[in-house]
């Protein structure tokens, strides 16, 4: 492929600038490197003689910004709307690539198509306008074929090229073609992709891809170049209400206040009415700021900073929306997720959930099917493992505005990540709210548990005991619970084997169901807080990712994390409940420890290492603490 030489900053803001009034086409290419995918986008980029790389588009980017004018706007708004996955550190294998023609401007994102093909494909379809999907004519339509065109109309693609390529390695057959294509559209009219043009050309002879091929005189179509030029984009999102994420509040001096962001959807103009979300607020747009001064209106694409006639509270993460068409503001949806990590996605674990600048808490619950990409089929699961995908219900700790993926990318995809780890693990797209959400309201009451408490002559509060098994939990918990209530506090002891008796008899060792039983045995020591109690959880709670939900749910100063520190070889030997002896003979599974892992806690309020002191002794360190915590220092 020609390179063309570095041009001077200039040299790219005058391309810019040039190429500024043709209308941009987003599209991406999949298919493998054997379908001959970098042959055909280097020929695109050779024949339109517009050779303008990642590298050359960067330059660009910085022309802008030194065009700017300093401090008023969030520069990072330059840059795609894929960069919350880039500070995530997904690897993604994605190259841009910028080309323009007398007609048009294109930007192609070019997915390898080996493993990670799920993940690079999330994020190069995400705001593709069109997809080219390559077949080598030779081999037709293939399982990745249909994979790839399924997820490409799943991440809000309508439109596809069909590019039968290699024609004239099977001598240009008509006859071919027109099987394939026929393969094909059966396929793509199941998955809801209507629009499918088909080209037959030759990548490595530049038949049909910007010169219309003597070889396929049969052949009346456009070649691939005139169809991109032709194509529609996508003018649903100019002809939406508008929407506006807010990436950032800038507020260089007392007197300005400003509200910056890429517009998602619709357009907006000075002195219309817009509302705040979540909170519901409203006021009128005052002023329409950018680098090259003040607009009189302002569409989807652009980034702005909107001033607002009045001080109202308005932060990043919000969306400010047209008041006569805002969009819903819910805590729960239904969503397809694709899973994007080598751990799996398990049900009933929280994640944190990113959608444009707004960070919430999100717990998968449940996880109602699976999609077979082959088949098209349903299956049950409780669990995604990498590449999967499955359509799930999703309850966030706040409540957020959104639109249905399909109607709005911006405002409906999400992406999901690791609490502990920070890695993006999960991408997903919102179908809807669930109406429950709408329908369950918080009761407020007048005796809280602050009153609770403080009949008690106590202050409420979890002691949250973690260890592997027979690391001496029950045996300190108990303890701790004897003195306490000679003391004549109010506590109750939840334990992990009686707990499993009753209310979690249902779950097993699986890692989700360890994941539900913690997720139940938290919300129930919330509730007893809340009745005023200090409760003492006594569980293996082997994960971090839901201890750190537990203590979530608890106030600051109310949750203490104690890590009962005993060696596996030392728990072994002891070895209560003979259960180390059947783990190791193979009889009983998923054992703590043995086969299933312990994540041990980073930091826990305390820490016992019951090989240097005994159970008496470590129930009077945890009652002093709790009394120099202030927990039952009072009465
Ligand atoms: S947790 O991992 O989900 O927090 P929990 O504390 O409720 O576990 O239950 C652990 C108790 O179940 C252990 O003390 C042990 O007596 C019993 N048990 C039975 N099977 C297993 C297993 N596979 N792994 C760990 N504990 C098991």
């Amino acid at each position: 492929m020609a390179r063309a030489r570095l041009p001077a900053a200039a040299e790219v803001a005058a391309w810019l600038e040039a190429h500024e009034r043709k209308s941009l086409l987003r599209f991406i290419t999949c298919g493998s490197v054997d379908d001959g995918k970098s042959t055909l986008i280097g020929r695109l980029l050779y024949e339109t003689q517009m050779v303008f790389d990642d590298q050359l588009a960067a330059l660009g980017e910085d022309s802008r910004r030194f065009g700017t004018r300093g401090a008023e706007l969030d520069m990072a708004l330059l840059v795609d709307g894929l960069q919350a996955e880039r500070e995530q550190g997904i690897t993604i294998d994605v190259a841009y690539r910028y080309f323009a023609t007398a007609r048009r401007k294109f930007i192609v994102a070019d997915t390898p198509g080996h493993e990670q093909y799920t993940r690079n494909m999330v994020t190069g379809a995400s705001n593709a306008d069109l997809a080219v999907i390559l077949i080598d004519a030779r081999k037709g339509v293939l399982t990745q074929t249909r994979r790839h065109s399924y997820l490409v109309r799943l991440l809000g693609i309508r439109q596809a090229v069909l590019a039968v390529n290699k024609m004239d390695l099977v001598g240009y057959a008509r006859e071919r073609f027109e099987s394939i294509v026929a393969d094909y559209r059966a396929f793509a009219g199941r998955i809801g992709l209507d629009a499918v043009t088909p080209i037959p050309l030759s990548a490595a002879l530049g038949e049909n891809v910007t010169r219309a091929g003597g070889a396929m005189p049969w052949y009346a179509g456009p070649t691939l170049l005139a169809h991109l030029e032709a194509a529609p984009g996508d003018a649903r999102l100019a002809a939406a209400p508008f929407r506006l994420p807010v990436q950032w509040v800038n507020r260089p001096n007392a007197d300005f206040r400003g509200f910056a962001g890429q517009i998602a959807s619709g357009s907006v103009r000075p002195g219309e009415r817009v509302r705040i979300l979540p909170s519901g607020r409203e006021a009128r747009v005052a002023r329409l700021v950018t680098a090259d001064g003040d607009l009189t209106e302002a569409a989807a694409g652009r980034s702005v900073t909107v001033t607002l006639d009045a001080e109202i509270d308005v932060g990043r993460g919000d969306l400010i929306a047209a008041a006569d068409a805002a969009p819903e503001v819910a805590d729960q949806f239904e969503a397809t997720i694709v899973w994007l990590h080598e751990e799996p996605m398990l049900q009933g674990r929280a994640y944190l959930m990113k959608s444009g600048a707004r960070t919430v808490a999100a717990t998968v619950t449940p996880l109602k099917h699976r999609i077979n990409v082959d088949t098209l089929e349903h299956t049950a699961a409780e669990r995604l493992e990498l590449n999967d995908i499955g359509v799930c219900e999703v309850e966030l700790d706040q409540p957020i505005a959104f639109e249905p993926y399909e109607r709005n990318r911006a405002l409906g995809g999400f992406i999901l990540i690791d609490r502990i780890t920070n890695a993006t693990v999960g991408a997903g797209l919102i179908h809807f709210a669930l109406r429950r959400s709408h329908n369950i309201h918080w009761q407020a009451l007048d005796v809280d548990k602050q009153l609770r408490a403080r009949q008690k002559g106590q202050r409420a509060c979890v002691l949250w005991l973690t260890g592997l098994s027979g690391a001496g939990k029950s045996s300190i918990a108990n303890r701790i619970e004897k003195q306490l209530a000679a003391q004549g506090r109010h506590t109750y002891l939840l334990d992990g084997d009686n707990v499993r008796h009753g209310l979690n008899k249902d779950l097993g060792f699986a890692a989700q169901d360890r994941v539900e039983n913690i997720r139940r045995v938290a919300e129930v020591a919330r509730l007893m807080v809340d009745a005023g109690l200090i409760v003492l959880v006594s569980f293996i709670s082997p994960f971090r990712a839901e201890r750190s939900m537990a203590r979530a749910l608890f106030a600051p100063g109310e949750f203490f994390e104690i890590f009962v520190d005993t060696p596996l070889a030392v728990a072994e030997s002891r070895d209560v409940k003979g259960l180390y002896r059947k783990a190791r003979r193979g009889e009983l599974r998923n054992f703590t420890g043995i086969d299933s892992p312990y994540e041990a806690p980073e930091h826990p309020e305390m820490r016992i290492d019951t090989t240097r002191v005994s159970a008496d002794q470590a129930a009077d360190l945890v009652v002093a603490h709790l009394k120099a915590a202030g927990v039952t220092g009072g009465a």
